[in-house]
């Protein structure tokens, strides 16, 4: 098996590094190969056994199967024309990208990689940090099938449940992550109402909570929780579970595409301007569900509650 490779350990790729690395150890292969801006993030991956590699170039040379999971588009963009500066051979190495970007981003990768003869994947995942940790997440994978069938055994039972395949076309993978995203935050802004609500009538957040995670499942349950806990406004300098300008920059994809379709996303336009309206007024160190914090104020509550922290950046 060729040796694989990893890059971005934030909280979802550290997790999902974990996961690959134990799987790989349990079948006596090879050290997953690792990398990320912030270094020390790997540690606990080195426990296991995985090397560490301070710059992507010298990881991809190594590595035949290179796993990227970071912020945005321009991060993803950056390392593969790094990759492709570094003037090693790429020929034959499989790029997997697990991040949620623009299938424009996509598209362009594909074919910056295709010049050099190696593939691209898409495979962005849904879920979050927890699921993560499970080894439990959805992967929608797109991209040339010999390579999709050589990298599905390092996903399906280590790192995801599931995984929808979405064809030759990588672009699709994208697409679908984009339009799930717009339930997700949606369901995040009717949870963070359900709960204000609640409040502010004298039902109280506990029953609404039993009742969201009984009727609507443990995803919405989940968005509740990140409510009732405080985690959508965590302590400055940790790192929120699925940070705010992570789910804004996924709803900006989704409007780019929506306005090039002629398409209205009404409900997520809401949740994108409270969103907006939480990081202007608490910072960037915020989860995605903190739109809660903006429902509350429109309520006339204060943004934090008793579990969250209690001021701004
Ligand atoms: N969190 C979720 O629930 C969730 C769920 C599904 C999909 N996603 C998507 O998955 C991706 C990763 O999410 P995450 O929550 O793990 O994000 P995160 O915690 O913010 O981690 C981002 C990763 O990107 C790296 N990075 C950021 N800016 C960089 C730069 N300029 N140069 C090099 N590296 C840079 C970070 O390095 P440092 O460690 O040095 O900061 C880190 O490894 C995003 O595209 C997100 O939209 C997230």
């Amino acid at each position: 098996m060729s040796r694989i490779g990893w890059y971005g350990l934030g909280s979802m790729g550290l997790s999902m590094a974990t996961n690959l690395q134990r799987h790989l150890a349990s079948k006596t292969a090879m050290n997953l190969i690792y990398s990320n801006r912030t270094m020390t993030r790997g540690d606990p991956l080195k426990v296991l056994g995985a090397t560490p590699e301070t710059k992507f170039e010298n990881l991809v040379a190594q590595c035949g199967i290179i796993f990227t999971m970071v912020s945005n588009d321009s991060v993803l963009q950056h390392l593969i024309s790094s990759a492709i500066g570094s003037g090693h051979s790429l020929r034959e190495k499989i790029f997997v990208d697990c991040s949620t970007v623009h299938p424009e981003t996509v598209g362009l990768t594909v074919a910056k990689l295709r010049e050099k003869q190696a593939s691209f994947l898409a495979a962005p995942v849904f879920g979050g940090n927890p699921i993560a940790v499970d080894g439990k997440l959805v992967f929608a994978i797109g991209g040339p099938q010999k390579a999709t069938q050589l990298v599905k055994p390092l996903i399906q039972n280590v790192m995801g449940r599931k995984v929808i395949d979405c064809g030759e076309d990588a672009t699709k993978a994208s697409l679908l992550k984009i339009a799930g995203n717009i339930v997700t935050v949606n369901m995040m802004e009717a949870v963070g109402e359900a709960q204000v609500f609640a409040e502010k009538t004298g039902l109280g957040m506990g029953p609404m909570e039993e009742l969201i995670s009984e009727a609507f499942g443990p995803v919405a349950g989940g968005y509740s929780k990140r409510l009732t806990t405080g985690a959508y406004a965590p302590p400055l300098e940790s790192r929120p579970g699925f940070g705010v300008s992570l789910a804004i920059k996924d709803a900006n994809h989704a409007f780019a595409m929506a306005q090039e379709n002629r398409v209205e996303l009404p409900g997520l336009q809401v949740a994108r301007e409270n969103m907006l309206a939480a990081r202007d007024y608490a910072g960037e160190c915020l989860d995605s569900s903190s739109m809660y914090g903006v429902l509350r104020q429109k309520a006339g509550l204060e943004f934090w509650n008793e579990k969250s922290r209690k001021g701004g950046s």
